[in-house]
């Protein structure tokens, strides 16, 4: 196989489900908006995801995030025991990988970065979705990076079979979406080389990007809107194909996966006020989905094409489940969705367009563990 080419028999027709996830981003921040799924490969998902129209905030996080991508990596290199450029000892860990495959990959932003900070390693972007994996190929080219990215339709549990086994698995805020996250595990674990590492992204800290008091509506919206995302996240997951119940101790699940030396690591990622014209985009984008959950919740939308909230980082959107209309999320009111409207118009001196005091503070947390060699 050329990592340039789509692996043979993944890359038409391949329908397998998508559209029926669910966004989540890590610490609390879950994400969705809307959409109606339309499946990649010809396939259609029958819920909610629209990973195509999510394209460009995922690319937008991505981008904002790439620091802490790069710490994760140099991190990474570390537990190899090796330095970049050292050669390294495969069986060791993951310095020098010669494959690395990005489960879930996106619109491939980490899939580039990876393939940058391990210059001697060929990475396949795997995704379900098609038209992220359009991208990833053409942000490759764009980059210079063509010749060692390539990408592979597959689907957690069951679509990475065909990929040859990888030094280094990296999955990103991909694994939650999947009905049976312990059987995800298993499947990424099956595809590593002897002495191969898997490094999942799930959970951190919510982000914060305005202080408690902002001067508009009722102190601590931030925190509402966490627990809004929770109650939310909770019920979307409940609501996966093949949703298995799952304490979510992320390191005891990679030791149930058959893997070893777990290890776990949180990245700060801190923005301080004045921010950049990139970050304060996220930022709004991200708003504007908890703007949705807001009027979902407060006033039981039906919400069949409405966005709701994320967090930050990861969110992919779907759409609010009927049911969603029953109950207010997390506490939220309406004078809470004036204030989001307040946040979100350019014209309003206090909104987030304009206001100087707008930062980004949050944290990723990054699980790893290795097969035996
Ligand atoms: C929140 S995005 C994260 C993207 C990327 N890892 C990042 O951090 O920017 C979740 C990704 O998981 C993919 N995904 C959803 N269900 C999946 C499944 N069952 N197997 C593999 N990937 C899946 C989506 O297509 C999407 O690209």
């Amino acid at each position: 196989m050329t990592v340039t080419e789509r692996v043979k028999g993944h890359g038409d027709g391949h329908g397998g489900r998508h559209g029926d996830g669910h966004g989540q981003g890590h610490g609390g921040g879950h994400g969705r908006g809307g959409g109606h799924g339309h499946s990649h490969g010809g396939g259609h998902g029958h819920a909610d995801i629209d990973w195509a129209v999510m394209a460009p905030v995922l690319e937008q996080n991505a981008e904002v995030t790439a620091p802490v991508y790069r710490e994760v990596a140099a991190w990474l290199r570390e537990l190899r025991g090796a330095r970049p450029g050292d050669g390294g000892d495969r069986a060791a860990g993951v310095a020098d990988p010669s494959l690395i495959v990005d489960a879930g990959s996106g619109p491939g932003v980490v899939t580039c970065l990876f393939a940058e900070e391990f210059p001697k390693a060929r990475v396949i972007a795997a995704d379900p979705e098609e038209a992220l994996l359009e991208r990833t190929t053409a942000r490759a080219a764009r980059l210079g990076l063509a010749d060692r990215v390539g990408t592979h339709r597959a689907e957690l549990p069951d679509g990475l079979g065909e990929l040859p086994p990888a030094d280094l698995i990296w999955a990103a805020r991909s694994v939650h979406h999947v009905g049976d996250q312990g059987a995800a595990l298993a499947a990424l674990a099956d595809r590593l080389a002897p002495g191969g590492t898997l490094a999942i992204l799930e959970g951190g800290l919510a982000p914060r990007s305005l202080p408690r008091d902002f001067g508009i509506g009722r102190p601590g919206l931030q925190a509402r809107l966490d627990a809004a995302n929770e109650d939310w996240f909770t019920r979307m997951r409940t609501e996966l194909p093949g949703a298995k119940e799952t304490t979510e101790d992320w390191p005891s699940l990679l030791k149930s996966a058959g893997l070893r030396h777990v290890a776990t690591r949180s990245f700060l990622h801190d923005l301080p006020a004045p921010l950049d014209d990139a970050a304060r985009a996220h930022i709004i984008a991200t708003f504007e989905r908890y703007r949705s959950l807001a009027t979902n919740a407060t006033q039981g939308a039906e919400a069949a094409d409405g966005d709701t909230a994320t967090a930050a980082t990861s969110a992919p959107a779907t759409s609010a489940p009927a049911t969603s209309a029953a109950a207010p999320a997390g506490g939220l009111t309406p004078e809470d969705a004036a204030t989001l409207d307040r946040l979100l118009d350019p014209q309003d001196e206090l909104s987030l367009h304009r206001r100087p005091d707008l930062f980004l503070l949050t944290a990723h947390t990054v699980h790893v563990a290795a097969k035996e060699s």
